[in-house]
């Protein structure tokens, strides 16, 4: 394997249209921070860089949903994923924005080098174009009747009902998704990268050069260079992004995906310009061919990477190519696919609310779990056991044991260690090839069995520590006694070289415990990182179990959003027969004010409301009395009724003189129609 002399860690850009979630932490970010951090403890150069996606049709679709601007909705998610990964200890050198000025330029130009030398090829194509609006649609704009099932809501370029890929010519009676507005065709051209044209060099590069790649990399790009390239429009018709920097490009922009891995450079060339006695010139990074770049990503952005992007750097030439791509398949959550659109996801900033200080109890749980080689789940129960019965019972119980009998044995100082006994050596010996086990691991990007190694580690101590019983020994071989806590000393201070990378937490804080300023990772296996007569700080403990109330809570939360989901799809009643306007006069609707509001003795469904209706008091019984635990709160609210509704008289003898409007909600509870602000009552509805 060629010798590089620094790493370039990139890992996907997260679009900025809704924060990030456990998915992406496990797919990406958290394996490209355990590799970050074990180059930079080996004392290797290394970048890594991160950033937030922000241009592309999702920002502005949340935009137009939200009654605000693309630059709005991006401005705050750029600001709560960039918080999250600071909390989540996600090492970024750089995490900067492609909305940024260095970017948009950078961009502008990288596209110009290439329109300029040739490697585009215009070409026209009639695309679907709102006229009221006067622009023109991207597939996901595009709404229709789907060919296949009916359905009249079908994406352009999938039908979420039947499952089926679309194109939105398929769709019968195409509409502005936004709008509303019938959609006609209409010529319009744009720029095309001719991806045929790098097939055979693509095919020598990945298929021949690179068959150490992960399987479902390679298979990927296998499948796709099999079906044969084709040429890739990088410009959109639309108004959200970087303009294409060329005459006659009025209207257009450059696509997401041609800027966005771009947003790679241009980031890295903003901290290099900013620091370049630190990082050095970024060209360094991206055109010495002693740099190993890598690109940490997901699944669905294998082709971008492994494809697209390289023939870009091809085409506009002088760049280096990746190394490696580790991409990481999908995680589920409690068996569903995640879905930003679903709310169906565990997001960082309302985890980090809802479970402080519990980040490395995530970072922990998503690298046991990580989707590595197929598709995983995460569930809540498999959180909690696994803080529990291996961060907590494991880790945390060994440490705390080791820490809390040098304290109350040596005042928190490191004991001598004698005579070894054979039990003393065989524990050494587990750990003295721990680090070239880790290493082989971490080098084939396999964090989940590496941290498995590193959990290993901390079993074999508790066991050591367990079988070994100093507190029952201490009252008959003292000496003895210092040998057991001075091994158990070094094993804690190995754990935290060895958890370093995965947990840096946790680790910081173990190591503040043990009093050593940082994790050498040469010394991983020693066992004389700590010298006898060291003094010791104070042992806190480093994880703490959780109880079933609080996964319970997280899981009523998730059953609370499928719920809502099913609420929203359920479907409103048909609309009644036609009525005219002579039929809608004959009813008397007006405001009231609640006076009185109370159960009805012994009729336990019905509330006896008094209404100030502008000209007297009157009484109105309605059947709703198993809505409202307290019909008191009513009191004061102003409500619509029906005042020429025929009286009727209930058995009781009370008679009821209108009839108040309300709705039941689809989740069953009960609105009462009520007005906007306070009107006279008496006033009339029509
Ligand atoms: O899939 C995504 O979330 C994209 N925003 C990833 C972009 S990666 C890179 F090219 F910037
Ligand atoms: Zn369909």
């Amino acid at each position: 394997m060629k010798k590089f002399k620094r790493t370039l860690i990139t890992s996907a850009l997260p679009y900025a249209n809704g924060p990030v979630h456990i998915g992406h932490m496990a797919g990406v970010y958290i394996p490209a921070d355990i590799y970050a951090r074990y180059l930079r403890l080996k004392g290797e150069d290394v970048l890594f860089v991160g950033g937030s996606d922000e241009h592309g049709v999702p920002v502005t679709i949340r935009a137009r949903k939200e009654g605000c601007t693309p630059q709005d909705v991006v401005d705050r998610y750029h600001t709560i994923i960039k918080k999250s990964f600071e909390d989540f200890g996600i090492s970024f050198d750089v995490y900067s924005r492609t909305t940024s000025a260095i970017h948009h330029k950078f961009a502008a130009d990288f596209f110009r080098k290439l329109y300029d030398d040739g490697k585009f090829i215009q070409m026209e194509s009639e695309q679907y174009y709102d006229e009221q609006e006067g622009e023109f649609l991207t597939d996901r704009n595009i709404r229709g009747t789907c060919p296949y099932c009916g359905n009249t809501e079908s994406y352009g370029d999938q039908c979420e009902k039947c499952g089926r890929d679309l194109s939105p010519e398929e769709l019968i009676n195409p509409y502005n998704a936004a709008t509303g507005n019938p959609l006609v065709k209409k010529a319009t051209k744009h720029w095309y990268l001719p991806l045929d044209e790098y097939q055979s060099w693509l095919e020598k590069w990945i298929l021949e050069e690179h068959k150490e790649w992960r399987a479902n990399v390679y298979g990927q790009c296998k499948s796709w260079l099999d079906s044969g390239l084709h040429p890739r429009a990088v410009t959109r018709d639309l108004k959200w992004g970087i303009p294409v920097p060329v005459e006659g490009a009025e209207g257009k922009v450059l696509y997401v995906w041609f800027d966005a891995p771009i947003g790679y450079i241009s980031n890295t060339k903003e901290l290099c310009d900013a620091q370049p006695e630190k990082y050095g010139q970024w060209q360094q990074w991206w055109q010495d061919e002693d740099t190993r770049m890598l690109h940490f990503i997901g699944k669905d952005n294998i082709v971008f990477h492994c494809i697209v992007f390289p023939s870009m750097l091809k085409a506009h030439g002088g760049y280096i190519l990746p190394d490696n791509v580790p991409s990481n398949e999908f995680l589920n959550l409690e068996g569903d696919k995640i879905s930003t659109s679903q709310n169906w996801a565990v997001w960082l900033n309302e985890y980090l609310e809802e479970l402080p200080g519990k980040q490395d109890v995530l970072r922990y749980v998503l690298t046991a779990n990580a989707p590595e080689t197929k598709d995983n789940d995460f569930t809540w129960k498999d959180y909690q056991a696994r803080n529990n019965n291996e961060l907590v019972a494991v880790y945390g119980n060994f440490v705390n044991r080791a820490m809390q009998l040098t304290k109350k044995y040596y005042d928190g100082i490191v004991p001598k260690c004698g005579e070894l006994t054979e039990y003393d050596r065989q524990t050494i010996a587990e750990f003295r090839d721990v680090k070239e086990r880790m290493e082989a691991l971490l080098d084939q990007f396999k964090f989940r069995d590496a941290q498995k190694e590193a959990m290993n580690l901390a079993r074999i101590g508790n066991k050591y520590i367990a079988d070994s019983e100093p507190w029952k020994v201490i009252k008959t071989d003292p000496e003895r006694v210092k040998t057991i806590i001075f091994i158990s000393l070094q094993l804690t201070a190995n754990l935290s070289i060895a958890f370093e990378p995965f947990l840096p937490m946790s680790s910081a804080r173990l190591r503040e415990m043990i009093n050593i300023p940082s994790a050498i990772w040469t010394e991983l296996g020693s066992m004389d990182i700590l010298p006898e007569g060291k003094q010791l700080g104070e042992p806190v403990l480093l994880f703490e179990k959780i109880e079933d109330s609080v996964i319970q809570a997280q899981i009523d939360k998730l059953e609370a959003t499928k719920k809502a989901r099913e609420m929203a799809k359920a479907k409103a009643a048909p609309v009644k027969p036609l009525c005219t306007f002579d039929d809608f006069e004959k009813l008397d609707i007006r405001v009231g004010t609640v006076l009185e509001c109370e159960k009805v003795p012994k009729m336990n469904k019905l509330l006896r409301f008094l209404i100030d209706d502008g000209l007297e008091k009157r009484t109105i019984v309605s059947g709703i009395a198993k809505y409202y635990a307290d019909p008191s709160a009513l009191i004061g609210k102003q409500v619509l009724f029906i005042a020429n509704f025929a009286p009727k008289e209930f058995k009781n003898g009370l008679v009821s003189n209108g009839m108040i409007l309300s709705a039941v909600d689809a989740d069953e509870s009960l609105v009462l129609t009520t007005v906007e602000r306070g009107v006279k009552p008496g006033s009339q509805v029509g």
